[in-house]
């Protein structure tokens, strides 16, 4: 998996989810911090990419309908940010479990387990990854430093997870 067959970039789009950031209380930050570390890692695997953000309030249909409209756009990876935490606005694995079709659980038990290691509150993340049609879409925490982590252990799996997503074989 590089750019697609076209030689056009792989596209990828970031949602923040968070009910003061999309009203302007403060800056989001942690969605600019996912755009930086997918555009470092793939420029340093020679993949050319294309990210795209938009920054919603925690609310759960307009977040699946994101989802389902990136993927739609043709983003084969779709990272959210915020919202995965145990507080009462906190829905964004919910919305996101109405969109994927196969979930890939391993995946963030074991960045949360990983995370937990050097900050326990990584247990209280109830983010979920999986796949949607031949796109794979990643719930993140919504701070930045929770962002760097859990991207430097799901980025390298980006290529294989999306060539697997795609009907590819193992050795492509
Ligand atoms: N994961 C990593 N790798 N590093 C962190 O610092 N913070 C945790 C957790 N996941 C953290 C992390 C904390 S303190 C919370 S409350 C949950 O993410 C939920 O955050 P969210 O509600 O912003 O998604």
């Amino acid at each position: 998996m590089n750019s697609d067959a076209s030689g056009s970039p792989m596209r990828v789009h970031v949602v923040t989810a968070s009910d003061r950031a999309s009203a302007g209380v403060y800056a989001d930050l942690s969605g600019p911090a996912v755009a930086e570390a997918v555009e470092q890692h793939f420029r340093a695997a020679g993949i050319a990419v294309s990210v795209s953000r938009e920054i919603l309030p925690d609310d759960s249909d307009r977040l699946a309908a994101a989802m389902v409209a990136a993927v739609d756009k043709g983003c084969r990876l779709v990272v959210t940010t915020g919202g995965t935490g145990i507080g009462p606005r906190d829905l964004t694995p919910e919305a996101t479990r109405k969109v994927i079709e196969r979930e890939i659980p391993g995946l963030m038990e074991d960045v949360r387990r990983r995370s937990a290691e050097n900050a326990p509150g990584a247990l209280l993340s109830r983010g979920v990854a999986g796949i949607r049609g031949q796109s794979l879409i990643v719930n993140l925490p919504g701070s930045v430093k929770a962002v760097r982590e859990c991207l430097g252990m799901i980025l390298p799996l980006v290529p294989h997870a999306l060539r697997m997503a795609e009907g590819g074989d193992h050795d492509s």
